[in-house]
């Protein structure tokens, strides 16, 4: 198993390029199925996912070209629908082709994605959307067969505003005949991202960043180039990371508007930060402020992804913080690593009160999933001594280079 070494204690300052975003490029990549041509992405980060996704695409017989962070990919031939099921294993996140391929080729076979270690992930919203499209689901055992000689337009109306959900129907969407509306569609910037990729495909469609979007299907689409935008999520990590170090940063190469809440918490933290539309500033003397209230929700609410970060960000708080995971549970885990280090946090249910210590120290401890994996790097770097992260290949799910980023910030982190 690979680890993830840090030596705590020095300041991370400098300047860094955020990488491309995780979540916005795999429903695009999932998109692209649906033209029978070519489709360009830049600022692709070079993170698991996307090999994981890639791999799966040229399974279905999507042709691909991957180098430089540029990614090309030729849809012309699409005749399987099937997920391979290890990638399934794999990458949770493939559920989202579900739509793209039935849309595209009439059939999407898949299985359960099932649990993971950050909560049940169930897919009823998925499958209750694109069965009011005129899918007809099916399950042997392990598989699930989505099938629609012909999809059509619907009136959908979500009971959470689940991010996959939102995505699956609106792909499927785009191939039915018709207009389909999603109510209490999520408003996450990923959401905005995927709806500005299909409007460039040719595909009519509004109300994206709102709880109601409306979209037209059968369009003729066209080929399409697109750059991916920035990572909130790695931002908000780099944030951290020199927020509990005393440091000084600016991170450029992303778009601050899908940043605000996160923004706003690293303020009531006491962390000097300042923005302008594609960077962020952030300046820190070290001292935590505690946060009386953390409660993740969906967007504009405060990202559930960024609340093992500031977990980590907390345990060096000058007093009790609380935080709510009100998404998945599953995430609070993380608190029992952090007690490894030195960390005090109590663990009820899906509450956590952090009470902040003035250090932690280096200890042995385990990447749980993919943010508390990273969660755990910015725990060590404010550290005193050495962390060793055994980490399954969580963290390069999602992150291209934690290491050289933040070496190249003065941290001092290596595999
Ligand atoms: C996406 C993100 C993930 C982020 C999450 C919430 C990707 C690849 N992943 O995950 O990083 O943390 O959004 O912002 O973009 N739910 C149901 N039934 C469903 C679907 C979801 O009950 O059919 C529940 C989930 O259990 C969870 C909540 O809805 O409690 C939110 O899930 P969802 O928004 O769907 O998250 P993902 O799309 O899986």
């Amino acid at each position: 198993m690979d680890t993830l070494n840090v030596q705590g204690g020095y300041p991370l300052t400098g300047e860094l390029k955020i990488q491309g975003s995780k979540n916005t490029v795999l429903p695009v990549m999932a998109a692209a199925v649906l033209y029978k041509g070519v489709t360009m992405l830049t600022n692709v980060p070079m993170i698991q996912d996307v090999y994981c996704m890639i791999h799966i695409l040229e399974a279905v017989g999507v042709k691909i070209v991957f180098s430089d962070h540029c990614l090309v990919m030729d849809a012309s031939s699409v005749e399987n629908g099937e997920i391979p099921m290890e990638d399934v294993k794999r990458m949770r996140s493939s559920i989202m082709l579900l739509g793209a391929l039935l849309g595209r080729t009439g059939e999407a076979v898949t299985s359960y994605p099932g649990g993971c270690s950050i909560g049940l992930r169930p897919i009823n919203l998925h499958l209750k959307g694109l069965t009011e499209m005129g899918a007809e689901i099916s399950e042997d055992g392990t598989k699930i067969r989505a099938c629609a000689s012909r999809l059509k337009g619907a009136y959908i109306r979500l009971d959470f505003p689940s991010v996959g959900a939102t995505e699956n129907i609106l792909l499927a969407a785009v191939a039915a005949e018709g207009v389909t509306v999603i109510e209490n569609a999520a408003r996450e910037p990923e959401i905005i991202e995927l709806c500005l990729f299909l409007q460039k495909m040719g595909v009519p469609v509004r109300g994206a960043g709102t709880g109601r979007i409306k979209i037209e299907g059968k369009r003729e689409l066209r080929q399409t180039s697109y750059r991916i935008t920035g990572d909130r999520i790695v931002a908000g990590t780099y944030l951290a990371a020199a927020a509990v170090t005393g440091g000084q940063v600016r991170l450029t190469g992303i778009y601050t508007p899908y940043m605000a809440s996160v923004i706003r918490a690293f303020r009531e933290c006491g962390c000097d930060v300042t923005w302008g539309k594609e960077e962020v500033s952030l300046r820190s003397d070290g001292r935590v402020a505690a946060v009386p209230w953390v409660k993740t929700a969906p967007y504009p609410g405060f990202p559930t992804d960024m609340q093992s970060p500031f977990m980590a960000l907390l345990a060096y708080g000058n007093g009790v913080s609380m935080i709510e995971e009100t998404i998945f549970e599953g995430r609070l885990k993380l608190a029992e690593q952090l007690a490894k280090m030195g960390a005090d946090i109590r663990v009820e249910e899906n509450r956590a009160w952090v009470t902040g210590q003035k250090k932690l120290r280096g200890a042995l401890v385990e990447a749980g999933d993919l943010r508390a994996g990273a969660a755990l790097a910015v725990a060590a770097v404010g550290a005193e001594g050495r962390t060793r992260i055994a980490d399954p290949g969580y963290i390069r799910r999602g992150y291209e280079s934690i290491d050289w980023d933040l070496q190249s910030l003065g941290g001092r982190i290596w595999w």
